[in-house]
Parts: structure tokens; C-alpha cells; sequence
């Protein structure tokens, strides 16, 4: 296919260098981010250091390069007005804009904006400015609470009370951190999956279920980290959701996008299937990352085509995934996310992953080497028949790569599957 659009990626971690491998074969491709992402510099003509979340650094660069689309993919310089600054400019940008973003942004308006247009799957919560009143209100709750602080925390603001700290520990957090809002809702108890879509112009695609794992540690323990891996399964579904469960994922998608006033972009569902069926923990305002290294290499149609479509204002063109199970395993320093080392020079030998893809995060790409950051480092991705075939794809990358940094090697293992399994089987039972 002729080049004959110029497109600009924002951001360089792993669901960058997974967006720019699905676009770089069909488009010129620009990036720019604050780190260079030796992944994304490999596929890119050009990658640009800049602040991401300075909507002019970013127009001012689209405009240098010709762009006639961007792509955003992380979730702050869509916070920043990054995506109104590239359409103010004349640059079609697939993300939503500033205000739409707010479905991930801002968890109180999230909650209230799902009351208020009946959305289903939404759990009960309550709103707080007042870190006392909050305190209160888990002392008089009869229940388990999920304690989020509104504002984007890179997923490591969550405290669930009887699960990860004590109702005491809940309220101690809530002084000492002093969010200037707060939501608490109910707990869900549940497996978690997610659905990621794609949406233009009242319309939108969905990708197949992928099942993250939050947690730091193996055995789900540890704090709650960006995610440390996750996997798909060769199809829409995760092998213990069913098509109902994955149809009411949809039609809570469907609601949200009827309701969103003119959303593009990609609407991220994060869910719970519970004993009372499917409910929303948060949705985001763009790809997952972990989830786009699952999704994006099994996607057969062009991405571009997405993007073109969706601008040009053409019904957005049925998606077509190989049946291929994905399992990915992110590397990340030491410490990692309470004290990460962050700092060290990595070596990494390409070749001895195959077939496996590797996915560069957060490294920094210096004349002397590659150096970790503060935060995930670099993932593999198995893609295979199977759940089983791609988990051993990713093992034996990253055995090849070495030691150094830190990895869930229990994600996507039979016996973690398992237990996923078991814990649903549990939940329908108790119905
Ligand atoms: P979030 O930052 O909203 O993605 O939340 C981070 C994690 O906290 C989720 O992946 C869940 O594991 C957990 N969590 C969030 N909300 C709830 C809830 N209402 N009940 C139980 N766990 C939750
Ligand atoms: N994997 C969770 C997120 O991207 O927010």
C-alpha cells in the first residue's frame, strides 16, 4: 500500500510501540513522547522528544511533519487537551478530546455520568470532597468498599477494604494521601476482563476479552501495579466467560458510547463478572497497557483503515483477529511500583526472542544503551494456538533475555487459568 498518510503517534511506552508496529507497514509514521522508545524509533521516521502532554509541543510538530492523523495513547496528554489542540489545528486525532476523556479522568463524574444515563453494571457508590466525611462513611458502610481516589493515579490509587488493607488502613490512607475527591463504592467480588472499542462517530468495534493482573506479585498479592501481563484466548472470549457474559460486556459498552456525545477513540470496559452478573469497575479513554500488546498483533484488519475510516466519516470496517491465543509478561525494575530501582542499563537480544514479539515500555534509549525507568520496562508477547503454546512462547523469551528485572511468570499459566476458572464456577454456583 502507497504511504500516502502521515501519521503522528504520542507517547513511548509498550502500547505505543504496539500501536506503531500495527500502523508502520501501512503509513509514514512520526512519534513523539517524553523517552524514546527504542521500539517505536526503529518503526518511526522520526520520534521527537517532547513533554506529551504539551498540546502545543505536540501541534507544532504534527504541523512540522505534515501529519493527516494522530494517534494518542496514553491517558495524560488526552487529560491535557492534547487531542483538542491537534483538531483546533486541522489534524484529525483518534483519542477523545479533553472532555470526553473525563469517562477515564475523573472517576465521580464516571460513576455519576452512569447513574445519570442508566448505564448497566454500575456498582453503588457515594462522592466525597471531604476526606472526613469519607471516613465516616466507611465506618457506617456494612460492607466491603472500593476506596478510588477521582483523579488519574496510573492505576495505583485503588484501596479495596478486605482485600488489600483493613477499613482502618483505608481511612489512614485517605488522610495521608488528601485526594481532593473521592469515590467509594461498593466491593466487587468477581474475575476481572476487559473489553477495549473502538469508536467513531456513534459507532463502534470491539476486541477480544483480555484478562490483566493487577497485582505486583504472583498468586495476585502485592500492590496494585499498571498491570504486570495479561492474556487473550483464541476468540472473543477468556475461558471462563461465556458469550452471555461477553454480550452484556457489549451492551454496557453500546449504552456508554450512545450516551458519550460524539466519543472516538478507543473505549476501554474494565469489568467484573460477579455473581450478579457483569458490572463496570472504570472505563478509559484509550488502549489498555498491557491489553493492546494482546489485541493488536492478532488484529488482520489494518489499523489504518480504522483511522482513515473514522475520519473520513465512513462506517468504521468489521474487524477481523486471528484465532490466535496471546500471552503477555511485562519485565519491570525491581521495586517496582512502590521503589523502583529504575536507572539500569538493559541488554536485550531481539533475535533470541522469536517467535515471541518483544514490546519496549518505559527505557530510555541512550547513545551508551538502553536504561530502565521508574516504571515497566519491556514485555513479551506469546501468540499461538493455544493459551498454553503462547504462555510457553513467552517463557522461553524471556529466559533468553535473562535476569535483571522482574516478572509474573504465573500469568497465563494452566494453573492460574484454573483458578480463574474455578473462582467463576464458585460464583454461578452460589445462584
Ligand atoms: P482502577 O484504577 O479503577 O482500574 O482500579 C484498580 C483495581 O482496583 C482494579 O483492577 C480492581 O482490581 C480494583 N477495584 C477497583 N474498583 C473495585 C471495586 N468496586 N471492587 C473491587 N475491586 C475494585
Ligand atoms: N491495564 C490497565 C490500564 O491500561 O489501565
Amino acid at each position: 500500500m502507497a504511504p500516502d498518510e502521515t501519521v503522528v503517534l504520542v507517547g513511548g511506552g509498550g502500547r505505543e510501540h504496539a500501536i506503531a508496529r500495527a500502523l508502520a507497514d501501512d503509513c509514514t509514521l512520526y512519534a513523539c513522547a517524553s523517552n524514546r522508545n527504542p521500539g517505536v524509533a526503529r518503526l518511526a521516521d522520526r520520534v521527537e522528544l517532547l513533554d506529551e502532554t504539551d498540546p502545543e509541543a505536540v501541534v507544532a510538530f504534527a504541523e512540522e511533519v505534515g501529519a493527516t492523523l494522530a494517534v494518542v495513547g496514553p491517558e495524560a496528554p488526552l487529560a491535557a487537551g492534547v487531542v483538542d489542540a491537534l483538531e483546533d489545528a486541522g489534524v484529525y486525532a483518534f483519542g477523545p478530546r479533553a472532555e470526553q476523556a473525563r469517562i477515564e479522568t475523573d472517576k465521580a463524574y464516571q460513576r455519576r455520568f452512569m447513574r445519570d444515563h442508566d448505564i448497566p453494571g454500575c456498582p453503588d457508590f457515594e462522592t466525597f470532597d471531604d476526606t472526613e466525611a469519607a471516613c465516616e462513611y466507611i465506618d457506617a458502610y456494612d460492607g466491603d468498599l472500593a476506596v478510588k481516589p477521582a483523579g488519574l493515579t496510573g492505576g495505583k490509587g485503588v484501596r479495596v477494604t478486605g482485600d488489600q488493607v483493613t477499613k482502618a488502613e483505608a481511612k489512614e490512607y485517605l488522610r495521608e494521601a488528601d485526594h481532593d475527591r473521592v469515590v467509594l463504592e461498593e466491593r466487587l467480588v468477581g474475575e476481572e476482563f476487559t473489553v477495549q472499542a473502538f469508536v467513531a462517530d456513534g459507532e463502534f468495534r470491539v476486541s477480544p476479552a483480555v484478562q490483566d493482573h493487577k497485582r505486583a506479585y504472583e498468586g495476585d498479592e502485592g500492590p496494585n501495579t499498571g498491570g504486570m501481563g495479561s492474556y487473550t484466548d483464541a476468540g472473543f472470549l477468556l475461558p471462563f466467560l461465556t458469550d452471555e457474559d461477553f454480550d452484556e460486556a457489549t451492551r454496557v459498552v453500546e449504552a456508554t458510547v450512545d450516551a458519550l456525545d460524539d466519543y472516538r477513540g478507543v473505549l476501554y470496559g474494565q469489568f467484573m463478572l460477579t455473581a450478579d452478573g457483569v458490572k463496570v469497575i472504570e472505563f478509559n479513554a484509550r488502549f489498555g497497557d498491557p491489553e493492546a500488546m494482546n489485541t493488536l498483533p492478532v488484529l488482520d484488519t489494518p489499523f489504518l483503515d480504522v483511522l482513515t475510516a473514522a475520519r473520513d466519516g465512513e462506517s468504521l470496517p468489521d474487524l477481523t483477529f486471528a484465532a490466535r491465543a496471546t500471552v503477555c509478561k511485562y519485565a519491570v525494575p525491581e521495586g517496582y511500583p512502590e521503589d523502583p530501582a529504575g536507572g539500569e542499563r538493559v541488554s536485550v537480544d531481539e533475535a533470541s526472542v522469536h517467535p515471541a514479539q518483544l514490546f519496549y515500555a518505559s527505557v530510555d534509549d541512550r547513545d551508551d544503551g538502553i536504561y530502565t525507568t521508574t516504571s515497566r520496562s519491556f514485555a513479551v508477547v506469546g501468540v499461538a494456538e493455544s493459551i498454553a503454546a503462547a504462555e510457553q512462547q513467552a517463557e522461553s523469551a524471556l529466559a533468553a533475555l535473562g535476569d535483571g528485572l522482574r516478572v509474573r511468570h504465573d500469568v497465563g499459566t494452566e494453573a492460574l487459568v484454573q483458578r480463574r476458572i474455578d473462582h467463576v464456577a464458585e460464583l454461578r454456583s452460589r445462584d
